[in-house]
C-alpha cells in the first residue's frame, strides 16, 4: 500500500518492551501508525507505554467469556473497531482460536524467541540451553492455525555463549525482537511483505523456509 497509511493494532500481555520498539520506529511521516493496544491483563506493563504514546488503550479480559470462541469474537468486534490493516502479536499469551487466526490471514504477524521450527510454546531460552544449542535468536512470522508455526517472515540468530544463563540469552534475543520486528511491520506497511499462497513474499519473491535471516 505505498503511500497510504498502515494502521497497526498491537495485542499484547505483558512489559511490552516490543511495543516500544515499534513506537520508537514509528515516524510521524512513515506508513506505520499504531491506532491501538489491546491487551487480556489489566495491569500489563505495555498498556502503560502505549497512554504515555498517546495511543488508545483498550483491556478484554478473558476470565469473563466460558470459553476461548466467545473471548475470540468479542476480541475481533474489539480490533475492528480501529479497523487495523495488520494485527501484530507482541508478547499476547493466548492461543488463538482457528476462526480468529481465519479472519486476519495474511494481516497477523507474531514474533517469538526462538529460530522456529525449533522450540514452539514456552521457556524457549532454558531449553536452548538445555539442547546445548551455539545458536539460538527470534522469528517474525505471518499467524496460522498451526501454532508458531505460519510462514517465517525473518529470523535473527543470536550466538550462544558458554556462559550464558537464561536471563543474558534472554537479554539477547529481546534486543534482536526489536530490531526485526519494526523491519518486518514496515515492510507490510510499505506493501512489500504479504503472505502468499505458499508462502512469505518479499517485493514479489518467495522468502527462504527461514524467512530473511540476519546473522550477527
Ligand atoms: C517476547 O520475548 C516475545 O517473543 C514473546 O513474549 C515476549 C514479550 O516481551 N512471545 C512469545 O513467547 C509468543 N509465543 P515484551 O512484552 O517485552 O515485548
Amino acid at each position: 500500500m505505498p503511500g497510504k497509511t498502515c494502521n497497526v493494532v498491537v495485542l499484547l500481555s505483558g512489559t511490552g518492551s516490543n511495543l516500544q520498539a515499534l513506537l520508537d520506529s514509528c515516524k510521524p511521516d512513515g506508513p506505520v501508525r499504531i491506532c491501538a493496544v489491546i491487551s487480556n491483563r489489566a495491569d500489563a506493563y505495555g498498556l502503560e507505554r502505549a497512554k504515555a504514546a498517546g495511543i488508545a488503550t483498550a483491556v478484554l479480559e478473558h476470565q469473563g467469556f466460558t470459553g476461548r470462541e466467545a473471548f475470540d469474537t468479542a476480541l475481533m468486534a474489539l480490533i475492528d473497531g480501529f479497523t487495523p490493516d495488520l494485527v501484530v502479536l507482541a508478547g499476547f499469551m493466548r492461543i488463538l482460536s482457528g476462526g480468529f487466526v481465519r479472519h486476519y490471514q495474511g494481516r497477523l504477524l507474531n514474533i517469538h524467541p526462538s529460530l522456529l521450527p525449533k522450540y514452539k510454546g514456552l521457556h524457549t531460552h532454558q531449553r536452548a540451553l538445555e539442547a546445548g544449542d551455539g545458536e539460538h535468536g527470534c522469528s517474525v512470522h505471518f499467524v496460522t492455525e498451526e501454532l508458531d508455526g505460519g510462514p517465517l517472515v525473518v529470523q535473527a540468530v543470536v550466538a550462544v555463549a558458554a556462559v550464558d544463563t537464561v536471563q543474558s540469552l534472554a537479554a539477547r534475543v529481546h534486543h534482536q525482537e526489536h530490531q526485526i520486528y519494526p523491519l518486518a511491520v514496515r515492510w507490510f506497511a510499505e506493501g512489500r511483505l504479504r503472505l502468499g499462497e505458499h508462502g512469505a513474499l518479499l517485493d514479489g519473491q518467495p522468502l527462504a523456509a527461514s524467512g530473511h535471516l540476519i546473522r550477527p
